[in-house]
Formats: structure tokens, C-alpha cells, sequence
């Protein structure tokens, strides 16, 4: 196979974090080559220089194509482009209000005379459509599109612009498993149709089934490239993190106390018809784990939102300690005695506006251990927030760093952290691993049953069947907004909780 990009030595900082140290990565012609590593160790930035995001300081990277071969310094988004070379990224790009079709051609427009040449542009559309099983629809506005669709608008943008290397940085992140499988035969038939493909993911299991070829990264720099068969889901998990990693371990059955959060018969608009809640009821006790499953866009999101009160209830109420909540704001719910992982690090999550200290403090700034005669001690809330940061491993451990300049992962590994810090006594965490690597999906899985034993009440709203497997203490399905049953860890397995996930009764799922 013909070599297409080759990557040597590349190094980047910024400030004094060094992203890269020994950025090595080649890529042949018509392959699947996945990069794994850690949160921070570099992935995003090397692909970034690659698509010329950033100049890199150091290094060199050669392309070769057309039967030429030109080895450069740094390339320029243009630059890259022009070699054929696309990038779906980590967080979406896409202007919302606009249609499909008119995010694909911003700033490609095909002419005809003065006016736009519609016509073409949908039919190239219809094109890839075809060929790559790539379905959009081409005249639906961005924000009313499910995530999935989303993701093949952006990679429909860049085979637009002619791209024969296409780079996606974590994309099934935030898919679901059914949207994930689309993807992975999405990704097979570009490779059929000869175009080559960079895959970034923290699912070992994704990387394993997909891949040619696997290069681990650790530190900012290369640590091996492989062959998809001649290693193992274990092998790439040590590579990566330096140690074994056991995500099995099951905790001590759970003693569950009084109920701290009650939920009776809720109804709340949803973003689309099916995920509107339509009379959920359950509650959650301290020392237990309820996880909620189901496919997304069920009602999970508009379950979280009502509850932490950032949507609001039709009918029904919320009651936290004994409390009526459903009339309070976020902040008042806070001080009830709720803390809240939201789903979406960067919305909701955080301000990326603002640096680590800030993100950290932002709920907690009247509290005394952070501020004196009511203004806040710059000083401790430093402090305060490196010590939250330690707790979690996130890197750079820096309070002063801008929030929007922490890798994805270590931005989550931010919010969980914070979230777990103020120890209330009920938790929402939707996806709270979503996007970290697989030794902080086990550091947050340990910490969410340390603070389960402590007697704290979690609600666990995960798109992960497995992840909610292992942690649950019971599990709800919800389905078309509706808990469709209720089971016991002890009872609950892959197949049961997968028929009552596609709307079968509790009954079907009993006998299974
Ligand atoms: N724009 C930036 N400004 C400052 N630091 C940055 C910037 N972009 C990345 N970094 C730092 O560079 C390092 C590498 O980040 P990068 O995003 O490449 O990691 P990653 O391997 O993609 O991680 P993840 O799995 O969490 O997405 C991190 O320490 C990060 O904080
Ligand atoms: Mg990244």
C-alpha cells in the first residue's frame, strides 16, 4: 500500500503545557488507522496540525498523492484541503439555524450565473447519499436533526470539499450504539470507495472492530502502531495507560436508606414527540445506584433537565428530602441538596468563557470556605479548585487555564469532579464518562460507588448498557417517555433490558 501522510517528530506547546512532544503517525492509502491514548495525550492536537489547524513547532509532515510527494513545515486549513484532507471534529461545527444543504456548500457555493446552482449541489449530495449509505435530508435546518444525521452533514461538508483523508475526531462519543453501527458502515463503504480514514475513539471494543491499523499515543507522544489482529483490547489499554485496567470489579451490594429524591408522575414538553415524558414516576433512595437506560432521545435528556430545573414541568411533582423542588430554580435545587453532571460538558457544563477556577467556584462562591466578608479569596478558590482537579487526575492540573483550552475528555473529567466535590446528597450524572479514557471511566466509576457507599442517592442516566449494567443497583427503561419497567441488577441483563428498551412490556422482559 502507497503512503499518504507521514508525520515525524512533530511538537507543539501551548504556554507551558506541551501538548506534543514526538507526534509520529503514518497513514497508507486506503486504511482505517484508529488513535487511541489517553485524555490529553495529544490525539486532537496532532490531527489538528495535520488539518492545519495549528502550526506545529517543531517536526515535519509529508504528503504524497498524484504522484508527487511534498514534505512541509505546517499547513494552513486551505493548504490542507487542497491534499485532499477533511476533518469531522470533536465538538460539532455546524450553523444551526442554516439548512443541510446550506452548511454543506458555506463557502464552496457551486455558481450559475450570479445565483447559486442549487440543484448541483443536491444532487452531489444524493450522490454521496448513494454511495457511501450517507442519508441526510437535505433541506431540514441543522438544530432540528438528530446528532447522528448532524454527523454525516459534516462528513458530507468535507467529502464536498474533496477529501480523500477524512479525520474524525471521537465521533461516536456522543452517538448511540444503533447510530454507531451506521457510522462504522459508513466508514467501510468510503474505505471501498478508496478514501483513506483517521478514527479517534475511546471504545476499545470500536477501535478493535474497525481498524487496520492502531497507533497509541501517551504523553504528547508515539508509543506503537499495530496491526488491528495481532493485538487485544487489554494490550492497547496498558499501552495507553501504563498499568492493567479492571472495570469489572462489582461493589458491595447496596444498602439503600430513605428515599431522597421522589419523582410522581411528571410531564414535560419534549424536544421531539417521542422523548416528551408522559407521567414518570420513580424515586431514588440514599446508598443506591438507579440507572436509567434506553435509547437516547427517549425522554433521558428531558428527565435530567426537569429534575435539575432547567426545563420545566407540566404537571407532577419533584420532591428532594422531603422538599417540593419543582417551582425552584437550578441554584435553589442546589442548595436542596442537589448536584448535577449535565450531558453536555460544553453547554451546560461549563463556561468556556472563563478559566478552570471560575468553572469550579461557579456554584459554590458564597460558601466560606471561598470567600470573606462576602467577596471571593482568589486565593482559596485556587486552591479550592486545584485540590477538586487532583482528585480526578485532570490535566494540565492548572486553576488558572482557560476552560475552552482543556482536551475533551479532561473538561468531562472536570465537571464530574466538581460535581462530586460538593458531596450532596443526591446526584444526577447523565453520561458522566462520556469521552474519557477508559483509566477515568474506571476512576469515576470507583468514585461513583464510593460516594454510593457513603450513602449518597444517584440517578445514573447513561447511553452505555454496559456501564449502566455495572453500576446500577436497579435499573428503569425508558421508552417514548415512559419508564416501560423497573428490574433489579440481580435480574437485569443485556437481553431483558434490550427488549424493554425497544418497547416490549415488563412481562416479555421477565421471561427472557
Ligand atoms: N488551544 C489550547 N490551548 C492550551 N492548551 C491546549 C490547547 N489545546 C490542547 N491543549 C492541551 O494539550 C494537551 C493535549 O490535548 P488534546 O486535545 O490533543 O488531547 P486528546 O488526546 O485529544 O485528549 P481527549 O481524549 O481528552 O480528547 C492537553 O494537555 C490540553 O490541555
Ligand atoms: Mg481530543
Amino acid at each position: 500500500m502507497d503512503t499518504l501522510i507521514e508525520m515525524r517528530g512533530v511538537k507543539k506547546n501551548f504556554g507551558d503545557v506541551v501538548a506534543l512532544r514526538d507526534g509520529n503517525f503514518g497513514l497508507q492509502s486506503g486504511e482505517i488507522h484508529s488513535i487511541v491514548g489517553e485524555n490529553g495525550a495529544g490525539k486532537s492536537t496532532l490531527m489538528k496540525i495535520l488539518y492545519g489547524l495549528y502550526p506545529p513547532d517543531g517536526g515535519n509532515i509529508t504528503i504524497s498523492g498524484g504522484g508527487h510527494t511534498e514534505t512541509l513545515s505546517s499547513l494552513s486549513p486551505k493548504k490542507a484541503i487542497s491534499h485532499g484532507i477533511g476533518m469531522v471534529h470533536q465538538e460539532f461545527m455546524l450553523a444551526s439555524e442554516m439548512t443541510v444543504l446550506e452548511n454543506v456548500i458555506l463557502g464552496f457555493e457551486p455558481r450559475k450565473g450570479i445565483g447559486i446552482d442549487r440543484a448541483s449541489a443536491i444532487a452531489k449530495i444524493e450522490e454521496y447519499g448513494s454511495a457511501y449509505n450517507l442519508g441526510v435530508r437535505h433541506g431540514a435546518k441543522i438544530r432540528d436533526i438528530s446528532v447522528g444525521e448532524a454527523q454525516r452533514v459534516e462528513i458530507i461538508k468535507i467529502l464536498y470539499r474533496g477529501a480523500n483523508t477524512i479525520i474524525l475526531d471521537e465521533p461516536t462519543a456522543v452517538l448511540t450504539p444503533m447510530e454507531s453501527a451506521k457510522l462504522f458502515k459508513i466508514l467501510l463503504s468510503m474505505k471501498d470507495g478508496g478514501k483513506s480514514i483517521i478514527f479517534i475513539s475511546h471504545k476499545l471494543d470500536e477501535v478493535m472492530a474497525i481498524s487496520d491499523r492502531i497507533t497509541v499515543m501517551r504523553g504528547g507522544a508515539h508509543v506503537s502502531t499495530l496491526d488491528r489482529g495481532k493485538t487485544s483490547i487489554p494490550e492497547l489499554a496498558r499501552l495507553m495507560v501504563g498499568r492493567d485496567i479492571f472495570l469489572g470489579a462489582s461493589p458491595p451490594q447496596a444498602r439503600p436508606g430513605k428515599t431522597v429524591l421522589e419523582i410522581d408522575n411528571i410531564w414535560v414538553p419534549g424536544e421531539k414527540e417521542l422523548s416528551k415524558l408522559r407521567g414518570v414516576s420513580l424515586g431514588v433512595k440514599s446508598g443506591e445506584i438507579l440507572g436509567i437506560a434506553g435509547v437516547n432521545g427517549n425522554g433521558q435528556s428531558e428527565l435530567a433537565e426537569a429534575i435539575a430545573g432547567l426545563r420545566p414541568i407540566q404537571r407532577g411533582s419533584v420532591r428532594l428530602l422531603g422538599r417540593a423542588v419543582e417551582s425552584d430554580t437550578p441554584l435553589a435545587r442546589r442548595r436542596a441538596g442537589m448536584s448535577h453532571i449535565p450531558e453536555d460538558r460544553n453547554i451546560t457544563g461549563l463556561n468556556r468563557q472563563t478559566d478552570m477556577k471560575d468553572n469550579f467556584i461557579c456554584s459554590s462562591f458564597r460558601e466560606a470556605h471561598i470567600s470573606s466578608h462576602g467577596l471571593i479569596d482568589r486565593g482559596k478558590a485556587r486552591e479550592a479548585a486545584r485540590a477538586r482537579m487532583e482528585t480526578f487526575d485532570v490535566r494540565p492540573c492548572d486553576p488558572d487555564a482557560p476552560a475552552q483550552s482543556l482536551s475533551g475528555g479532561n473538561a468531562q473529567k472536570a465537571v464530574v469532579s466538581r460535581e462530586m466535590g460538593y458531596d450532596a446528597p443526591f446526584l444526577l450524572a447523565a453520561q458522566p464518562t462520556r469521552g474519557v479514557d477508559i483509566g477515568s471511566i474506571e476512576r469515576i466509576r470507583g468514585e461513583l460507588n464510593k460516594a454510593r457507599e457513603r450513602g449518597t442517592a444517584i440517578l445514573l442516566i447513561s447511553s452505555d448498557l454496559e456501564e449502566v449494567l455495572a453500576l446500577s443497583d436497579r435499573i428503569a427503561v425508558m421508552y417514548e417517555g415512559r419508564i416501560t419497567g423497573i428490574l433489579d441488577i440481580c435480574e437485569a441483563n443485556e437481553e431483558n433490558v434490550g427488549l424493554l428498551m425497544t418497547g416490549h412490556s415488563a412481562e416479555d422482559a421477565r421471561d427472557v
